[in-house]
């Protein structure tokens, strides 16, 4: 378990005091994929850096399975380090080395012995995919492959937790996903914790059970990712939200409704998730209403393997009549609100 607890963290700058951190408290439990998300500057990968001790919070403790990072003596920490892999949007991996030298290097620092690396750095590059590039050097892989050293290196020493901050965000999307994969693999796998900071919602879309999204140095919004990708309450969070799991009418769409409409109407947004996603709520309420149902916009994403459905509907009909179908549909325990549109079209 890792416990952030009231941690805050101030830098002295030029122009003065930077609040990069305020008041963080967070539980990042064993073997959880765990997304840490927010706009550049947010302080996520301030945060991150206290789980290993590369930062020290100004305030608050931080504790990884129970052990306060904050109070150790340098080889107590260096104890824990090994324990804690980390992975980098630029790889960090040196040049003048072969692949296999750069995995092996933790292992080289702490003095093991040469058949036990041999045989760890060989195990590592079959899980990684990268046996026939074992001799080659960093410049001659692309980005996919640079980065699946890096998780080989952070590996190497059987670490049960990973750190990665922003391992996809300097990769083509295609590549962005066979990298997630394999995160996702050492998760199931290894039974590896994996903390992830990300501006890329995808990501935590894809692999992620559990998210926090920060906001200048605040967790604004934190939990399952089912639920908050269903149910976001913080504009910032709408806003990444929406751009993997769509949720608002087009504006051409928009005006034509506005250009057509000469009947009393209101465009409901449902959404549908468990029991519900795939039910027949729609027929139901078109044979049980006498008015004219639109579907305007619908999607069904997969999330943590469940099904959340977004539908939304134009309801043509006399005011008392949508009244009474927003109850209706409210229930049958769908979400129900009403979308405006937004467009002044
Ligand atoms: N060593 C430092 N000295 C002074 N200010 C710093 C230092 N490190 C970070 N900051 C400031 O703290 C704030 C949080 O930075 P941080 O790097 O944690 O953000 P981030 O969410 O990781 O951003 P990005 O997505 O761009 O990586 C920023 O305002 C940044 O300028
Ligand atoms: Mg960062």
């Amino acid at each position: 378990m890792i416990e952030f607890q009231d941690i805050s963290k101030v830098y002295q700058g030029k122009a003065g005091e930077i609040h990069a951190l305020r008041h963080v408290n967070l539980k990042i439990r064993d073997g959880e994929i765990y997304g840490i998300i927010g706009l550049s500057g947010a302080g996520k990968s301030t945060l991150l850096s206290m789980i290993n001790g590369l930062e020290y919070p100004s305030e608050g403790a931080v504790l990884v399975n129970g052990i306060n990072i904050c109070g150790l003596r340098f080889g107590e920490l260096q104890k824990i380090r090994r324990n804690i892999g980390m992975i980098f949007q630029e790889f960090n991996l040196l040049n003048s080395k072969t692949v296999r030298h750069n995995i092996a290097l933790p292992l080289i620092i702490a003095g093991e012995d040469k058949a036990v690396i041999r045989d760890r750095v060989d195990k590592l590059l079959q899980f990684v995919g990268l046996t026939d590039k074992a001799e080659q050097f960093p410049d001659q892989l692309s980005g996919g492959q640079k980065q699946r050293v890096g998780i080989a290196r952070a590996l190497v020493t059987n670490p049960s937790i990973l750190l990665s901050d922003e391992a996809t965000s300097a990769l083509d999307p295609d590549t962005m996903e066979s990298i997630l994969d394999l995160l996702k693999r050492i998760n199931r796998e290894l039974g590896i914790t994996i903390v992830m900071v990300t501006h890329q919602i995808r990501a935590v879309q894809k692999i992620c059970n559990k998210v926090a999204v920060m906001q200048s140095g605040s967790v604004i919004e934190e939990g399952e990712v089912f639920r908050v990708f269903s149910n976001p309450q913080q504009q910032v969070t709408k806003d990444f939200v929406r751009t993997v799991v769509p949720d608002v009418i087009t504006p051409s769409v928009c005006r034509q409704i506005r250009m057509e409409s000469q009947e009393n109407y209101e465009v409901l947004r449902l959404k549908f998730t468990g029991q519900n996603a795939l039910g027949d709520l729609i027929y139901q309420v078109n044979t049980k209403f006498s008015l004219k149902t639109r579907i305007l916009h619908a999607t069904v994403t997969e999330l943590n393997d469940q099904t959340l459905g977004i539908l939304i509907l134009q309801i043509i009909g006399k005011p008392e009549q949508i009244a009474e179908v927003e109850e209706y549909i409210r229930e049958h325990e769908v979400q129900c609100e009403e979308v405006k549109c937004q467009y002044g079209l």
